[in-house]
C-alpha cells in the first residue's frame, strides 16, 4: 500500500484534485485482554500495518463521498441523516464524523477514498485503524488539529458504541493513535497514563498466526462478556456501600468470592479471568525490565488458557495454534484481541522460529484444508499525516 496507489483512486474517483493523505495502523497486545473497559492494564504496539486515507473538503455544506478502494465500493451520504449509510465501512466513517463535530470540530462535507493492508477480522483492529485515521484526517482538515490525540481515542471508541454495535474498551484506538516505533505500551485504562516500552527481545521474535475464522464482534457475544464484568461489579458494590466500585479492578479476590454463589458460575469465571490478567500484566512489566522473556511466555499460555476456559472467546482452531505453538518449545502464545476468530500471538526465540512455523502450517492444512496466515510483527508508529 502507497500513497500514489490511494491517489490514483482519489483522483480516479473523484473531481480530479488531490487531498490530504492520513494513515492510521492497526495493533498487536503483548498481554492484558478484555481488562480495558474492566480499567485494567493493557499492553499493545502498534504495527506497520493499517489504513491510508485521502481527505478533501469538496465545499458542500454535509455531503461525504466515500470510496473505499479494496471493496470497490462507492457510498455517498449526507452528515444530517439521521440514520447514516447502510454499508459498514462507511458506518465508520459516518460516525467518527459526527462524533468530531461533537468535540467542536465543524465537520462540512467531504471525499474520501482509502486503503488498508491491516487484515479485516483477524483481532489487529481494522476498524480502529479506520477510526484514527479519519478522525486524524477531520482534525486537520475542518479543526486546526485542535482536537487531542486522547479526545480522537475516545471519539473512535463512541463510534463503536454509537454507530457500530461494539461497547469495546479504549486499547485499540489509545493504540492506533499514540503508537510509536519500536514500542510497546503499558496502559492503565483507569487513570489513562501510559509509559513506552521499547521492545526488543534479544533472539525472540514476535509472530502473529492467523487462523482466518473471521472474527466480528458487533452484536456478538463480546457485549456479553462486557455484561457479565458489569453484573459482577454490581453485586460487589452492593454488598460494600461504603467503597467505590466502578470496574473489576475496583474488585479483589476476596470480594469476588464473596458474590460467588449469587453471581452464578458463569459470571464468575470471566470476572476471575479478568482479575488474574489484571496481575499477569503487571507480571510481565517487571519480566520485561528483568530481560526475563521465558516469564512473559508463561503468562502468555496463561492468559490463553483463561481465555479459553474461562472467559470463553477462543475457538478451535485458536486452540489448535496454541497447543502446536507449546508443542514446538515456543515461549509464549495466546489469541489476541477480543476473540471468537483471528490470531494467536506467539513470542517464539530465533532459532526456532522456522520449525514452529512450518509445523503449524502443515497441520493446520492437514485439519482445516488451508494453511493460517504468517504476520511478523514490526512495531510502527501511530496516526499521522503524510502528506
Ligand atoms: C477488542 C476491543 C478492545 C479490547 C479487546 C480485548 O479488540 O475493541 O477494546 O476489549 O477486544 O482485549
Amino acid at each position: 500500500m502507497d500513497i500514489e496507489f490511494v491517489r490514483s483512486r482519489f483522483i480516479k474517483h473523484f473531481d480530479g484534485n488531490t487531498g490530504n493523505v492520513y494513515a492510521s495502523p492497526g495493533r498487536i497486545n503483548l498481554i492484558g485482554e478484555h481488562t480495558d473497559y474492566n480499567g485494567g492494564f493493557v499492553f499493545p504496539g502498534a504495527v506497520d500495518k493499517g489504513i491510508m486515507a485521502e481527505m478533501r473538503a469538496n465545499g458542500t455544506e454535509d455531503t461525504v463521498m466515500a470510496y473505499a478502494i479494496d471493496l470497490k465500493d462507492r457510498v455517498d451520504f449526507k452528515l444530517s441523516d439521521p440514520d447514516g449509510p447502510r454499508a459498514s465501512w462507511a458506518r465508520y466513517i459516518y460516525g467518527i464524523a459526527l462524533e468530531m463535530k461533537k468535540l467542536g470540530v465543524p465537520v462540512k462535507g467531504f471525499n474520501i477514498a482509502f486503503a488498508g493492508d491491516v487484515p479485516l477480522g483477524a483481532g489487529m483492529s481494522s476498524s480502529a485503524a479506520m477510526e484514527s485515521c479519519f478522525a486524524c484526517g477531520l482534525n486537520d482538515i475542518f479543526g486546526e488539529n485542535k482536537v487531542s490525540q486522547w479526545d480522537m481515542v475516545l471519539a473512535g471508541q463512541a463510534t463503536e458504541h454509537n454507530y457500530c454495535g461494539v461497547n469495546c474498551g479504549i486499547m485499540d484506538q489509545f493504540a492506533s493513535v499514540f503508537g510509536k516505533a519500536g514500542c510497546l505500551m503499558r496502559l492503565d485504562c483507569r487513570s489513562r497514563e501510559f509509559e513506552y516500552f521499547p521492545f526488543k527481545p534479544d533472539g525472540y521474535r514476535l509472530v502473529l498466526l492467523d487462523s482466518v475464522v473471521k472474527h466480528q464482534l458487533a452484536g456478538s457475544p463480546y457485549n456479553d462478556r462486557r455484561r457479565s464484568c458489569e453484573n459482577v461489579v454490581k453485586h460487589i458494590a452492593a454488598k460494600h456501600p461504603e467503597g467505590k466500585f466502578e470496574t473489576l479492578r475496583d474488585c479483589t479476590w476476596e470480594q469476588l468470592e464473596e458474590v460467588k454463589d449469587e453471581v452464578g458460575a458463569e459470571d464468575y469465571k470471566r470476572a476471575k479471568f479478568v482479575l488474574g490478567e489484571k496481575d499477569r500484566v503487571l507480571a510481565v512489566c517487571d519480566a520485561l525490565n528483568e530481560g526475563d522473556y521465558e516469564k512473559v511466555g508463561e503468562m502468555m499460555y496463561k492468559t490463553h488458557e483463561g481465555l479459553s476456559k474461562d472467559y470463553e472467546v477462543s475457538c478451535e482452531e485458536l486452540d489448535f495454534l496454541n497447543d502446536i505453538a507449546k508443542e514446538n518449545g515456543v515461549t509464549g502464545s495466546r489469541i489476541m484481541g477480543g476473540g471468537f476468530g483471528g490470531c494467536t500471538i506467539n513470542l517464539v526465540r530465533n532459532d526456532l522460529y522456522k520449525k514452529f512455523i512450518d509445523d503449524a502450517k502443515k497441520r493446520f492444512n492437514e485439519k482445516y484444508g488451508h494453511e493460517p496466515k504468517v504476520y511478523d510483527v514490526v512495531i510502527g508508529d501511530g496516526s499521522r499525516k503524510l502528506c
